[in-house]
C-alpha cells in the first residue's frame, strides 16, 4: 500500500467546533454524517466535536439532540457500542458570535480537548448565514484563532453554503478570510461535488477515449442541465426567503456541474488543476440579458411559513448560457433548477446536431431524434445514450433506441455526500471544495439574475403551478430552434 493511500485511510484525530450547532442544518446534515463515518470507524479515539450556538444547552442535552437528529435523519441502522463512542465525544459551548467572552471560553474548551500536542487537525465549521460568518471571522481574528491548534494546514475552516449573498459579499468574506487563514485552510462547501455521480462526469469525459472527440461546438447542438425538485421549503422559509433558488442552487450546485461538463482536460494527477480548469469556464461565461432567463416562484409560496408577503424571491430559475472559448462558441447551455416541480430530478443531457444527410431510402428515414447523452445524478443514477436503430422488417424505417447504464447494476450503494464533505475537509483534501476566485466567478455570472429578482415588476417574476415544469416560458428559451427539454416527461433512465 503507498503511502498516500495509507495516509488518506488513517482515522481522523483531533477537534471540529461546529459553529450553528443548535441549527437545523446539524440536525439534518451534521448528525447523520459525523454518525456514518464513525460506524465506519473513521475516528481515531481523540477526535472531539465541539458544538457552539446561541441556545443554552448542557453537554447531555447536546447528545440528546443529537440522538433526536440521528432517529429522525439518519437511517441507520442503530448499533450500540458505535453510538456509545460517538456521543461521548460531542461537547456543547453555549455562546453568541459577536461575544468576545463566549468565544474566548470555547477556545479554552478547544485547548483541553482533541489531541493539541499531536498531529490531529482543529476544524473550525460555520453552518451559520453569511452575515453572522462575517462578524464571527472578525471575532476570531481579535482571538487569534486562526493559529489555535497548529498541526500542519490546521485550523481549517469548513464554510456552508451560500458563500455571501452576492459578489460583493463573497469579496468581502474571502478579504477577512485571507486576514486569517491561508487560501489551503478554507474548505467552502458545494455537496454536489461529494456526489459521486457529479465525480464520474470527469470519468466519463476523460476515462474514455470515444467522447472527448465529439464534445465540442463541431458535434454537440446544445447541453441541458436540469436540477429539479418537487419538495417545497420543508420549514427552511426564513432561510430560503432570503436566498432563493439562484442561491441557494443555481450559483453553486449547478454551476459545479456546468463546470465539469465544460472544463478543458486538467493536468494529469493534480488536484488543482481541476479547479483552475473550473475557473476557466467562469471566466468565459458570457454575460447574462434579460432576455436569457426566466425567473419564477411557484403558486403557494407567499403562503409559506416565514415568507414575507410581498417577496419577489425566484424559487424557479431557467437560464441561457454561452460559453466564449473555442471549444463551445455557438453552443447553448440551458440550466434550471426549482422548487415544486413535477419530479425530483438532477440530470445532464448532451444533445447532439443531427446527422449532417439522410442516407437510408423510405419515407423520413432520419426522422429520428438526434444523438443524445442523458447523464442521470439523482435519483435512478446512471448514463443513458440515445441512438438510431432500425426498426426490424424490410422497411427502412428507424426507431430511437437506448444504451442504458444504471448504478444499480453495480451492486454498491453510493455514498452520502456529507460524509464525504467531512471526511475530505477533515483529512485534508481541498479538491472537492470551491476555491475563492472560482466563487467570485460564480457570482459574478449569477448577478444579473440576482439584481432583476429585487423588484417584483422589474423581476418578470411569473408564477407557476406546483407540480409543473416551471412557468412555460422556460421552454421558450430553448424553443427558438426546436429545441425542448429533453427531461420534461421523459421517463428516468433505465425504464422505457
Ligand atoms: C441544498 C439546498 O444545498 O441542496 C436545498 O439548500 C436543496 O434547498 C438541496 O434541497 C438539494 O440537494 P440534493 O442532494 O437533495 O439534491
Amino acid at each position: 500500500m503507498s503511502s498516500s493511500t495509507h495516509a488518506r485511510q488513517e482515522a481522523v484525530s483531533g477537534a471540529m467546533v461546529v459553529f450553528g450547532a443548535s441549527g437545523d442544518l446539524a440536525r439534518r446534515k451534521l448528525f447523520p454524517a459525523l454518525y456514518a463515518l464513525e460506524k465506519q470507524d473513521r475516528f481515531a479515539k481523540n477526535f472531539e466535536v465541539i458544538g457552539f450556538g446561541r441556545t443554552p444547552m448542557t453537554d447531555e442535552q447536546f447528545r440528546g439532540r443529537a440522538e433526536e437528529a440521528l432517529r429522525q435523519y439518519a437511517h441507520l441502522s442503530p448499533d450500540e457500542k458505535a453510538w456509545n463512542r460517538f456521543t461521548r465525544r460531542l461537547h456543547y459551548q453555549e455562546g453568541r458570535y459577536d461575544d468576545l467572552d463566549s468565544l474566548r471560553a470555547l477556545k479554552d474548551r478547544v485547548e483541553n480537548v482533541g489531541d493539541p500536542g499531536g498531529c490531529g487537525c482543529l476544524l473550525y465549521y460555520l453552518a451559520v448565514p453569511p452575515q453572522v460568518s462575517e462578524t464571527l471571522l472578525d471575532q476570531m481574528r481579535r482571538l487569534d484563532m486562526g493559529s489555535d491548534f497548529p498541526a500542519e494546514g490546521s485550523p481549517r475552516l469548513l464554510f456552508e453554503k451560500p458563500f455571501g449573498l452576492g459578489l460583493d459579499d463573497a469579496r468581502r468574506l474571502n478579504e477577512r478570510l485571507g486576514r486569517l487563514f491561508a487560501e489551503s485552510q478554507v474548505y467552502r462547501i458545494d455537496h454536489y461535488l461529494a456526489k459521486d455521480t457529479v465525480q464520474n462526469l470527469l470519468v466519463l469525459r476523460f476515462g474514455n477515449l470515444i467522447l472527448e472527440p465529439l464534445w465540442n461546438r463541431h458535434y454537440i447542438d446544445n447541453v441541458q442541465i436540469t436540477a429539479a425538485e418537487d419538495i417545497g421549503l420543508e420549514g427552511r422559509g426564513g432561510y430560503y426567503d432570503s436566498a432563493g433558488v439562484v442561491r441557494d442552487m443555481l450559483q453553486n450546485h449547478v454551476l459545479q456541474v456546468l463546470a465539469l461538463v465544460a472544463m478543458e482536460p486538467p493536468v494529469a494527477g493534480r488536484a488543482e488543476s481541476v479547479r483552475d480548469r473550473k475557473v476557466d469556464v467562469f471566466r468565459s461565461l458570457s454575460s447574462l440579458r434579460d432576455e436569457d432567463f426566466v425567473l419564477g416562484q411557484y403558486d403557494g409560496y407567499l403562503e409559506e411559513p416565514d415568507v414575507a408577503d410581498d417577496s419577489t424571491t425566484p424559487t424557479f430559475a431557467a437560464v441561457r448560457l454561452n460559453i466564449d472559448n473555442w471549444r463551445w462558441q455557438g453552443v447553448p447551455f440551458f440550466l434550471r433548477a426549482g422548487k415544486r416541480l413535477a419530479a425530483k430530478v438532477t440530470e445532464v443531457v448532451v444533445c447532439f446536431k443531427e446527422v449532417p444527410a439522410c442516407v437510408l431510402g423510405g419515407p423520413e428515414p432520419c426522422a429520428v431524434p438526434p444523438n443524445a447523452l442523458v447523464i442521470r445524478i439523482q435519483p435512478d443514477e446512471g448514463v443513458r445514450l440515445r441512438f438510431a436503430t432500425k426498426v426490424p422488417g424490410y422497411e427502412d424505417r428507424v426507431t430511437p433506441t437506448h444504451l442504458d447504464f444504471r448504478y444499480a447494476s453495480l451492486g454498491k450503494a453510493l455514498p452520502e455526500a456529507y460524509e464525504r464533505v467531512l471526511l475530505e475537509c477533515l483529512r485534508g483534501d481541498p479538491a472537492l471544495f470551491w476555491r475563492s476566485d472560482a466563487i467570485e466567478e460564480a457570482w459574478k455570472a449569477v448577478t444579473p439574475l440576482l439584481e432583476s429578482s429585487r423588484d417584483r415588476e422589474e423581476a418578470r417574476l411569473l408564477t407557476y403551478a406546483p407540480g409543473t415544469w416551471g412557468p412555460s416560458k422556460a421552454a421558450d428559451l430553448l424553443r427558438r430552434r426546436g429545441r425542448t427539454w429533453l427531461t420534461d416527461g421523459a421517463a428516468p433512465a433505465g425504464t422505457g
